[in-house]
């Protein structure tokens, strides 16, 4: 082997190292992905005609492999602890005051606030800077090697320092953190296991246990997990005081570290932020369960020693339960846009977390017979974030012999149709395409925020609108006259014409949430704008193949069949003829490059500009080359400037980031 190709593969995965971190950690990348297909394809090249070449610390050994260990165990250099719960203030206070009568009068505790993330634990060797091992946490002494399942996970650097200018890597490094899913790729999971016939994830804590422990590492692959680190376990030649100093340097290694972390001079400070961080709960892209306060300085920490399995320095501020018992009165069953058959439960009124729930979604009938789920069960019933209530199991205990099985309905209860279940799927569907209950249900979806996102048509109106027979389906809506809203009850002039006008902007919705409106099973906005970019206008995709659709990344076979036929049945397309004829916006935006004079270059843009709008002012700075960002940091190349600015001018000025006008924009383009 020549040396040359030895210097090659180092070069390659230096710069993949590179460019994955700054895309998966920093979102912010520096080449296309089509660059990094080049550089990746050229790598994988090499190791297949050099296989000496394969380090273990390569980029293509994240693919995952057949090669089962049967789970090795492992001893972590030290305890992996838990953590004392706190529920409220007082109970926060009084934490702190048993600390401070450990330590020397007068002492003044600092505190770190960060998420309790609500995953796995995982513990992370490095040595010499390379991913050597991970293992699970185990009883906390002893626990699984899953190395080449953590190696899958896109945010986990397969060597530290990430960043080939970051400090030098240490000589050892143990790390602990979480791993699990964040709440838009377990979506984006569960919309391809849908389209793809499987069964769907209830909870994403499972989910990314289930995708951790997995003997083929192939499939965790599939399984797009994440992970943030907050704790250093051991590290050698290096010191660190502070637990804000840790984070700081796990991320200068990095890593990612729990999202919104904070450091507080004060114990009041500390639970002054508390319902700031509840009320943000749900909003947030990954589920927490609380925060963790943890005393900043380590030495004191460590000082203040272990009760049991926890340490002292650090506790658990834990959110109230989403979770409650009820009695399960009902077997409710609802029919959607697809003609899916959903279970429901009718309970009896219970408040968890904040409200009253009285339904809740069984999910499907495979799961309520595996959970053996019954009606009269007292059951246990969860909020996860915004979406409907689960009920995730039967109390068994409880059962007095009444209890009643729950089956699927031989017919559909709003048009009789018997139900029908394709073969090898998990659900049960209304075939009937005019059954009203799918009808209402699909125009409901389609007038939705995320979809054409019809102002002044809310489930009530659609309701109506079908029950008066002024529409049969949701191009209809395009057709409807002023005089006919009219003699709707409660629908005056004023109401009526604002109504038209949102139907009209309607029109104009971007191509992908058109697709997306269309309902199509398996087509959520992640694989619309898939077909959108793929086919770009209607009259494409209309005439594409199985094999065209099918060769989009990221729509498997079955979806692929799935597409082809709902554009191909004949109810659909008389419905998209008359959207079409509508004058429904059927064709994708091009993104027409102007030129590249802001390439490289990232913007923030805050207040309002003098003849821009906000849209026209990001089209305009990315027809160019440039980036848009959210928010100011050091990486910041300009803050555009308009009126009233809010808190990011402040920032920029601080942190000295150039400000400038929508003119000097326009300077920066030329012209
Ligand atoms: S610190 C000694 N920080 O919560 C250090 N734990 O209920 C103890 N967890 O087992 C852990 N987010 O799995 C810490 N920011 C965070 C955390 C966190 C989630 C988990 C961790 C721990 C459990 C304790």
């Amino acid at each position: 082997m020549s040396v040359d190709v030895n210097q090659r593969a180092h070069e390659l995965r230096e710069q993949l190292h590179y460019h994955s971190y700054r895309y998966y950690v920093l979102s912010d990348p520096v080449i296309t992905d089509g660059e990094f297909d080049r550089l990746y394809n050229e790598l994988v090249e090499l190791e297949k005609a050099h296989p000496e070449l394969i380090t273990p610390d390569s980029p293509t050994q994240r693919s995952g492999s057949d090669v089962s260990e049967d789970f090795p165990k492992v001893r972590h250099p030290a305890p992996i602890l838990s953590l004392s719960n706190v529920y409220n203030a007082d109970e926060v206070r009084a934490w702190e005051e048993r600390n401070l009568r450990l330590l020397p009068a007068g002492t003044q505790l600092a505190y770190t606030v960060e998420p309790k993330l609500d995953g796995l634990t995982v513990v992370l060797t490095y040595e010499n800077g390379v991913l050597t091992q991970a293992a699970t946490r185990g009883n906390g002494e002893i626990g699984d090697v899953v190395t080449p399942n953590i190696k899958t996970i896109r945010t986990v650097p397969l060597r530290i320092p990430a960043h080939p200018n970051g400090k030098p890597a240490p000589q050892r490094l143990v790390v602990r953190g979480e791993v699990m899913f964040l709440k838009r790729d377990f979506d984006a999971l569960n919309e391809r296991q849908a389209a793809a016939g499987l069964p769907v994830f209830i909870n994403a804590r499972n989910a990314a246990s289930g995708a951790l422990k997995q003997k083929d590492s192939r499939i965790t692959a599939t399984r797009p997990l994440t992970a943030f680190l907050y704790q250093i376990v051991e590290l050698v030649g290096i010191t660190l005081d502070k637990q804000w100093d840790m984070l700081d340097y796990l991320r200068d290694m990095g890593f990612q570290t729990p999202p919104n972390s904070a450091l507080y001079p004060t114990l009041s400070d500390v639970i002054q932020q508390i319902p700031a961080w509840e009320s943000r709960r749900n909003t947030l892209d990954f589920e927490i369960d609380g925060v963790v306060i943890k005393v900043n300085d380590l030495r004191v920490a460590g000082e203040l020693g272990v009760v049991g399995k926890d340490p002292r320095g650090a506790t658990a501020y834990k959110f109230p339960a989403q979770e409650g018992t009820t009695k399960l009165l009902r077997h409710v069953v609802s029919i959607g846009r697809t003609g899916r058959v959903i279970p429901n439960a009718q309970l009896e009124p219970v408040f968890v977390g904040g409200t009253t729930i009285s339904n809740a979604t069984l999910h499907n009938y495979d799961i309520v017979a595996a959970l053996d789920i019954r009606v009269g069960d007292t059951v246990v019933v969860k909020r996860m974030g915004d979406v409907i209530p689960n009920v995730t199991a039967p109390v068994v205990a409880l059962r007095d012999g009444t209890e009643q099985a729950i089956q699927p309905p031989a017919h559909c209860p709003f048009c009789s149709t018997p139900i029908i279940r394709p073969e090898g799927g998990v659900d049960f569907y209304c075939p009937n395409l005019h059954c009203p209950e799918r009808i209402l249900r699909q125009v409901e979806f389609f007038v939705s925020r995320g979809a054409l996102d019809i102002d002044g048509m809310g489930s009530q109106t659609v309701k109506t609108l079908i029950d008066k027979g002024l529409i049969h389906d949701e191009a209809d809506i395009f057709a409807l006259r002023a005089d006919q809203l009219l003699e709707l009850e409660g629908f005056a002039d004023k109401k009526v014409q604002k109504l038209l006008a949102s139907i009209e902007t309607a029109k104009t919705r971007p191509f992908e949430r058109v697709l997306t409106a269309l309902g199509v099973e398996g087509v959520g906005s992640t694989v619309a704008a898939d077909l959108a970019a793929a086919f770009g206008s209607m009259d494409r995709l209309l005439t594409a193949t199985l094999e065209e659709v099918d060769a989009v990344e990221g729509i498997g076979e079955v979806l692929a069949r799935g597409i082809v036929e709902w554009f191909a049945d004949p109810y659909h397309r008389a419905v998209l003829d008359k959207l079409i004829t509508a004058g429904v916006n059927m064709r994708a935006e091009e993104r027409i490059a102007a030129g590249d004079q802001l390439a490289g270059m990232t913007f923030v843009l805050t207040g309002t500009l003098p003849t821009l709008t906000r849209e026209q002012a990001e089209e305009l700075i990315m027809a160019h080359g440039g980036k848009i960002s959210g928010s100011v940091s050091k990486k910041t190349s300009y803050v555009l400037l308009g009126d009233s600015p809010g808190s990011k001018a402040e920032k920029a000025a601080k942190l000295g980031v150039p400000i400038i006008s929508e003119d000097e924009l326009r300077g920066l383009i030329g012209g």
